[in-house]
């Protein structure tokens, strides 16, 4: 018996939530969270009300970036359990009506995978062409692209004299998928999962896959603009879905690094010939000041809207978008945009429903349902990530920047600020493990954990739940087109959706003073209902066009019009 829905549409109307394995639940006292952790904590997510569960890369792996570095793309990391454990978690999931979408890297592999073991060092291997090799140019790299985690892209192949390319870290070495063979065993891994019952897979920085082969060098860049959304990525993206996705009903969800819209209306064309929807990430870069994500800066609230803007409407009826704040790459959202002090809660409901009434499929990362903060690490021991270390590194040691401002960075921008473990309980180690957590916890853990949370009706948790429902409830939110009412004003964020006979208006005071907004009039505010709200508001307050919003408020208005028979 499944309790999963046979709509194969099922992903329009879901809300997925995702999980960082490491930081998850450790079951085992190891200081690091694993498979058997996360089937402890499935009533929990049920409870919730999640559709899906979006498992970030939980096979063989060196961990030189947390799991996104694969040795092995048919077995289970030991850290994270038996692939017994994750068949059990596959049937526990279904028989609670969560289904699985696994997390696919197929832009790189490890260099510990046996492929790239054989090629280094030997042109005659015959995974050779598995990877990217090219002749020094003038003694030194093939050109001037940028690793995304600071440094040049190639590295050198001593005993040949080749470099390699290298997109991320030193030990992830691109794939060629130029070369037919490479693209069968991208095929032949995803058909794996896929047999076994994954519902879905997440494909990591897919929009990467194909690179110019010419390799110029970038002359007013990093190399990006040869790689991404490259000459033929929407081929190589069909000839896998044909193969593998459609045969088997998988959905979809591709990172896309760097995209434009008119790429992502083709990946997440309605049909559904590459990917069922979309990440794309153009509305967390408003706070990376001319595209510098490593300074400290304050976030563009007008440029936020603008982009949203520009999405909402771009995709709708030509494509599907995922829609998030928090990934485990992205500090907390209620650091970053909200307020994680005094108005914690608020905020986190606000930026919740904020981005929840859009049209798309949201995603929630561990501990955003109950908002969970940055850590505000005072220590650089205290980081973990590659990305962090290799960039404090570079500007610390080469660029000038001194230790304390680097700190004020890592400590708005680290990928480590969402990957601290979760908190479950106000006990040691906030319930997340009996061993030495592999990166510290949050002090706020007492306060803020999901225990406190579940049993304060009040709390963020159940006004997400609230939302997740209402997707299901409300049809315009998944079918409604999106009109920004406000784009000028300098705190309000409001929007319309609208379709049928309903209208939804959300309405978003993303400061921490009051303000007052006043609603167009071609708004029927008369027949409105608030359906959700941060503060308790009467029904006079909705029925008039002034809003008058308290800080971090937000008020979900429903508008339905009587259809005259
Ligand atoms: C994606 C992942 C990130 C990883 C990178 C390289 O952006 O989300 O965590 O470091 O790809 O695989």
């Amino acid at each position: 018996m499944t309790l999963l829905s046979q709509d194969p549409n099922w992903w329009k109307t879901a809300t997925i939530y995702q999980i960082y394995p490491k930081s998850f639940c450790d079951s085992q006292a190891k200081g690091t969270g694993d498979i058997q952790g996360i089937i402890s904590k499935l009533d929990y997510l049920k409870h919730l009300g999640v559709d899906a569960i979006w498992l970030t890369p939980i096979y063989q792996s060196p961990m030189i970036d947390n799991g996104y570095d694969i040795s092995d793309y048919y077995s289970v990391n030991p850290d994270f359990g038996t692939m017994g454990d994750f068949d059990e978690l596959l049937a526990q999931a279904h028989q609670r009506g969560i289904r699985i979408v696994m997390d696919i890297v197929v832009n790189h592999t490890s260099t510990e995978h046996h492929w790239f073991q054989s090629a280094l060092g030997d042109k005659n291997s015959p995974y050779r062409d598995y990877y990217i090799w090219k002749d020094p140019i003038d003694g030194g790299e093939p050109n001037n692209w940028e690793s995304k985690f600071g440094g040049n892209a190639w590295e050198l192949d001593e005993k040949t004299g080749q470099y390699y390319l290298h997109l991320f870290a030193k030990e992830q070495a691109d794939l060629n998928w130029e070369n037919p063979t490479v693209r069968e065993e991208v095929k032949r891994v995803i058909q794996f999962w896929a047999k076994k019952g994954v519902d879905g897979f997440r494909l990591d920085v897919i929009n990467l896959i194909s690179k110019q082969q010419d390799f110029p060098s970038d002359d007013s860049g990093d190399g990006r603009k040869y790689y991404t959304d490259g000459p033929r990525v929407h081929e190589y993206l069909r000839e896998i879905s044909d193969a593998v996705f459609q045969k088997y009903g998988s959905v979809t969800v591709g990172e896309m690094s760097s995209t434009t819209l008119e790429h992502c209306q083709q990946y997440s064309s309605l049909d559904q010939k590459e990917l069922s929807m979309v990440f794309n990430f153009h509305h967390l870069k408003v706070d990376y000041p001319n595209g510098d994500k490593w300074t400290a800066a304050d976030f563009d609230f007008i440029q936020l809207k603008q982009i949203f803007n520009t999405w909402q409407t771009g995709l709708n009826g030509k494509g599907w978008g995922a829609l998030f704040w928090c990934n485990h790459d992205q500090p907390r959202v209620v650091s970053r945009l909200g307020n994680d002090t005094e108005y914690r809660v608020e905020s986190a409901k606000m930026l919740g429903a904020a981005i929840h009434m859009m049209q798309g499929t949201p995603y929630v990362y561990q501990g955003e349902e109950f908002g969970m903060t940055n850590p505000g690490y005072q220590d650089l021991a205290q980081y973990r990530d590659v990305e962090s270390t290799n960039m404090y590194d570079i500007m610390v040691s080469h660029q000038g920047v001194s230790h304390s401002d680097m700190m004020d960075i890592l400590r708005q921008k680290s990928r480590d600020n969402s990957r601290t473990p979760m908190q479950w309980n106000a006990t040691n180690n906030a319930g997340f493990s009996g061993g030495t957590p592999w990166l510290d916890i949050a002090n706020n853990y007492q306060e803020v954990n999901a225990e406190n949370a579940v049993a304060d009706l009040n709390s963020v948790f159940y006004f997400y739940k609230r939302l997740i429902e209402l997707r299901k409830q409300v049809p315009v939110i998944t079918d409604g087109t999106y009109l920004d009412l406000a784009p000028e004003h300098s705190q309000v964020f409001a929007y319309l959706r609208e379709s049928g006979n309903q209208q939804l208006v959300c309405i978003n005071n993303f400061y921490d003073n009051p303000v007052d907004y006043t609603l167009p009039s071609n708004i029927g505010v008369s027949q409105a209902k608030c359906i959700l709200g941060n503060y308790r508001t009467s029904q006079a307050d909705i029925q008039c066009e002034v809003q008058q919003l308290q800080p971090y408020e937000v008020r979900i208005l429903l508008i339905e019009r009587n259809v005259e028979a």
